[in-house]
């Protein structure tokens, strides 16, 4: 099983997630930022999450799904932290349906920062992918 994990974070919060589910499937977090943040290799499951903005994915974000390949990203598992809205799961999922690309329903969640509690139910939420 390949498993990649990529997140938008301009504060930290969901940085932390990412970091838990990359923490749960064994693989290092990886910003849209990040010189390696390109998805070369195939990939059984993309976690993929970023924050809301102004009701908005951050434009990195938006730019770096509308790189993504169906034919090498097999499913999107998307993650999200925000003060009230959960729009940005939406976007999220939007995104990658846009590409063609199969979206897992269920996704993680936290309320700004994640808390420890969140953290470790971040990391067991990824398992279940492995
Ligand atoms: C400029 C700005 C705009 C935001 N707009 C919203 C919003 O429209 N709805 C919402 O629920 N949260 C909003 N938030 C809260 C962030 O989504 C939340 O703090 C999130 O955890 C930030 O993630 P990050 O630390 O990974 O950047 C906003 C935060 C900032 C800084």
């Amino acid at each position: 099983m390949n498993i990649a994990v990529r997140y938008c974070s301009r504060g930290g919060n969901t940085k932390a997630l990412a970091e838990a589910i990359a923490k749960g499937v064994g693989v290092q977090a990886v910003s849209v930022d990040a010189a390696d943040a390109k998805i070369s290799e195939p990939v059984d499951v993309l976690f993929i999450g970023g924050a809301l903005y102004a009701y908005g994915l951050d434009k990195r974000l938006k730019a770096y799904l509308e790189t993504l390949d169906k034919e090498v990203v097999k499913k999107g598992v998307v993650f999200s932290t925000s003060w009230i809205s959960k729009h940005s799961v939406d976007l999220i999922k939007s995104g990658l349906r846009s590409k063609g690309i199969p979206v897992e329903e269920e996704y993680c969640y936290a309320k700004s920062k994640p808390n420890g509690d969140q953290l470790k139910a971040a990391e067991e939420f990824a398992k279940k992918y492995i």
